[in-house]
């Protein structure tokens, strides 16, 4: 089962295969729904959108992987899957490239306030060249504190260097002196002190217990007024309400959001706050990452069908 549909490619490898049922747009992103199929299905090639709980994975009778169409697997219930012998599998370094471009992307864009102008062009309210208009942060010399520093934190720390950024992080586990050396980076071990030492904070890192409401609403009176918060990772590393009011009230000057924590709901407040970037969830999307991450997955799907060692299959989460 493919619960949406998903580069065509992915799919002819995978009818070669064996048989495919593939879902409608979106109807897969509730348990109830997935509730009702799972039982004859070997194998699930999910989204991150869908929610593979504990009851969906005990339906499965037959389920003996569950590959994400994603890095981030927070939409499964891992431990249950794995006390029941089901695989679990991600898709590691394919999106890497990808999402590094899309958070420099998204700095330039929210720095340099690119929505406003353009709204404020569109809107007829251009007269010509103005020397105080729509003045913005240079990046040169200032501190990008990354929280994860991950494949795609460190995919973004390199690109923040060749804009002269000065990068500071926070991670689970320091990173080894050479990668630090090799991307420049200093870590912070207290999560306040990156807050008030950043210009900008970017969210690398994944969801669980520990990153849940990271960035709550002392984080971000930590943060300088004049910082920007960046979040490529998921939506619930913030507190929505206390972000929201943080922005109206300009604790923080700006926010370029990709991901919600109750997606595709957006929390109101943040829908009218100034200087916000709201985004649908598309760090990965280009032809060429999503073609990988469904080969990557559909891989997975096959070794795991075929018999293979869990060794051999790179992208199994390990229990
Ligand atoms: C992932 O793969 O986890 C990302 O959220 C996709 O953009």
């Amino acid at each position: 089962m493919i619960t949406e549909p998903i580069p065509s490619k992915v799919i002819d490898h995978l009818k070669n295969f064996g048989e495919v049922t593939i879902g409608e747009k979106g109807y897969f992103q509730t348990e109830e729904h997935l509730l009702s199929e799972i039982k004859d299905y070997d194998a699930l090639l999910c989204m991150l959108s869908s929610p593979v709980s504990k009851d969906v994975l005990k339906a499965g009778e037959n389920l003996k992987i569950v590959a994400n169409f994603a890095v981030g697997y927070d939409n499964i219930d891992v431990t249950t899957a794995h006390s029941l012998g089901i695989k679990v599998a991600n898709t590691p370094d394919v999106l890497t490239e990808a999402c590094g471009d899309y958070a420099m992307g998204l700095l330039l864009a929210l720095s340099r306030k690119l929505k406003e102008a353009e709204q404020y062009l569109r809107d007829g309210k251009f007269e010509g060249w103005e020397p105080l208009g729509f003045l913005g942060m240079e990046l040169r010399g200032r501190n990008l504190g990354i929280v994860g520093m991950g494949r795609i934190g460190q995919a973004f720390a390199h690109r923040a260097r060749a804009f002269g950024m000065n990068i500071i992080y926070h991670n689970r586990n320091r990173l080894h002196r050479n990668t630090e050396n090799e991307l420049d980076a200093t870590y912070i071990e207290n999560l306040k002190t990156l807050a008030e030492q950043s210009d900008v904070i970017s969210l690398n890192c994944p969801l669980n217990e520990s990153t849940h409401h990271l960035v709550d609403r002392t984080f971000l009176e930590h943060m300088p007024n004049h910082a920007l918060l960046i979040n490529i990772s998921r939506g619930a590393v913030i507190d929505e309400a206390a972000l929201a009011e943080a922005l109206h009230s300009q604790t923080i000057a700006g926010a370029a959001l990709d991901v919600f924590e109750n997606e595709p709901e957006v929390h109101p407040s943040l829908l009218n706050a100034p200087n916000t970037l709201l985004l649908p969830h598309i760090a990965s999307a280009t032809h060429r990452t999503r073609e990988d991450i469904g080969m990557l997955a559909a891989d997975a799907i096959i070794s795991v069908l075929n018999g293979k060692n869990d060794e051999e299959i790179p992208n199994l989460i390990t229990p």
